[in-house]
């Protein structure tokens, strides 16, 4: 008999929905243990050997690890906690403990943003010495041009101590008569208001800032604006893949 938990906190643990959203869902009678119906959130479950269903679907043992993908929206601040603003934690399905955002993107800024309890992943992502790839969609003011992608390519300056690594500029379009372009920026840094900074440095003010990849995660199309949902098993395949191929390059 392996160690006996509470069906509510065994069912939130494995991912099935927060510890109230599960509760209610077995007060409705929708869990089953062994196959019989079970309405109190409270009745102990043995993790190792009971089979537990929620909606006719089986809920295994929690993960040792968990995975999402939220598509931030502006306006709120990437910490696990504030006292005055909201995070994005409000926006991920799970309460489950040691839950964390995997970088920071600026309050105003959206999209791609991973949610994790794995810290050595995370270490894996934001090491600076592992310049993984972020590509990030701006509108900005100001018409950009050849020769700020050539800035780019080679390093520009954002008053640190060393220019920023190269980075890949795409210009998707410029428009004289608003004076605004859009753009792709592709960097492989993570230093505070990165984005803004560089593209400041070539006299250019970004007023909407997106990520539409990490690594090797995209933003999905489908995934709206506060949406946040588990990798699928591809999506952290290809985030594994990359862990090992850095600790092959270490060895090197
Ligand atoms: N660069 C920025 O300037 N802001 C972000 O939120 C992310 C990258």
């Amino acid at each position: 008999m392996g160690k006996a938990v509470r069906l509510d906190k065994f069912l939130a643990d494995a991912g099935a929905g927060t510890r109230s959203e599960v509760k209610k869902l077995i007060q409705k009678g929708q869990a089953e243990v062994n196959g019989l119906a079970v309405k109190r959130p409270e009745q102990k479950v043995d993790p190792e050997n009971d089979e537990v269903k929620l909606q006719g679907k089986v809920i295994g043992p929690a993960p040792e690890f968990v995975y999402y993908l939220l598509h931030k929206p502006a306006g709120c601040v990437s910490a696990t906690e504030d006292l005055k603003e909201k995070t994005v934690m409000e926006y991920v399905p799970s309460d489950r403990k040691g839950l964390f955002p995997v970088g920071r993107l600026d309050k105003d800024t959206e999209g791609l943003l991973l949610i994790t309890d794995d810290g050595a992943l995370a270490h894996e992502l934001l090491s600076p010495g592992k310049h993984v790839k972020k590509t990030y969609f701006a509108r900005v003011s100001g018409i950009v041009t050849k020769d700020d992608v050539k800035a780019m390519a080679e390093g520009v300056d954002i008053g640190e101590e060393k220019p920023a690594l190269p980075a890949g500029l795409e210009i998707l379009s410029a428009e004289a008569e608003s004076s605004m372009s859009e753009i792709r920026l592709t960097i492989c840094e993570g230093k505070f208001h990165q984005v803004k900074r560089m593209m400041e440095a070539v006299g250019k003010k970004v007023v909407y800032l997106k990520r539409i990849s990490m690594g090797p995660l995209q933003l999905p199309d489908d995934l709206k604006k506060g949406e946040c949902r588990p990798l699928t098993e591809e999506e952290l395949e290809s985030l594994k893949n990359l862990k090992n191929l850095s600790k092959t390059t270490e060895k090197q």
